[in-house]
């Protein structure tokens, strides 16, 4: 579902990303963990085009990304995306957010759009809230509407990143219920977050990224219990020390 073959990205002199050469299996779950700075969210925002890269190839559902020409607009429209900073409209109600990109990009019709975005915003848990604005709604209320407005355009992949990290804490676990029942539901996902317990439950591959490479790929079972690079065993270390 997703290729990404001998990726490099420079920010002026410095490689934020080298080399990196993975696949994503369809309704494959893939956690992206790593120290800051070591370029997750650089990798992931490559995968819709929000970075360009400087070589190498990524394919999505067989669609070069970087191909000259390419339209941007309708590519990432195709891809779901969760930022850590929920950015609805705030001028829209929850429903008009998750019916927005549907009516104006793909052209679905405003009953069709709605009938489909009260069905996701029931699966999240937020239907009674469909008049609500953003500013009248929790953190968690609010990343879930985000993660309900990516799903209206029925993306066959979702990408998130640390959508929980700016969450109170008594937040985070309906985010991640949300996210879980996702995968469960075969959401080919790829999830850059600090979650180690989501990880270890819900993932198939971890990714474990040091200064721009991914140093190690593994199942959860063998990165938590036997990781096998240095910096792995050191940043597992350092987390369950906190
Ligand atoms: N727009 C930019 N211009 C220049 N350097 C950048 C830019 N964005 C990121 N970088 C640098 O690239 C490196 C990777 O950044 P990135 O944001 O991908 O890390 P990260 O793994 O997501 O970190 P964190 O866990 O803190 O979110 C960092 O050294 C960062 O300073
Ligand atoms: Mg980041």
């Amino acid at each position: 579902m997703i290729v990404l073959d001998k990726v490099n990205k420079w920010y002026g002199d410095y490689h934020a990303l080298v080399d990196v050469s993975e696949r994503v299996h369809k309704n494959e779950v893939v956690v992206v963990c790593g120290p800051s700075g070591s370029g997750k969210s650089t990798l992931i925002r490559t995968i819709n085009r929000l970075e360009e890269i400087d070589g190498g190839r990524i394919e999505v559902d067989g669609r070069d990304i970087h191909a000259k020409g390419a339209d941007v607009n309708l590519l990432r429209a195709g891809i779901g995306f969760v930022f850590q900073h929920f950015n609805l409209f705030p001028h829209l109600s929850v429903l008009e957010n998750c019916t927005l990109a549907p009516v104006q990009l793909k052209r679905a019709t405003l009953p069709d759009a709605r009938a489909h975005a009260m069905a996701l915003l029931e699966q999240v848990g937020l239907a009674h809230k469909r008049d609500a604005y953003p500013n009248e709604l929790s953190g968690g209320q609010q990343q879930r509407v985000a993660i309900a407005r990516a799903l209206a355009m029925r993306p066959p992949i979702m990408l998130f990143d640390e959508p929980t990290s700016a969450l109170d804490p008594e937040m985070v676990g309906e985010v991640l219920q949300v996210m879980r029942s996702l995968a469960q539901q075969g959401m080919t996902m790829v999830c850059v977050t600090h979650e180690m317990g989501f990880a270890r439950e819900v993932s198939d591959r971890v990714w474990f990224m040091s200064e721009g490479k991914i140093l190690e790929q593994a199942s959860p079972q063998e990165f938590f219990n036997h990781p096998q690079h240095p910096r792995a065993r050191q940043f597992l270390a350092d987390r369950s020390r906190n």
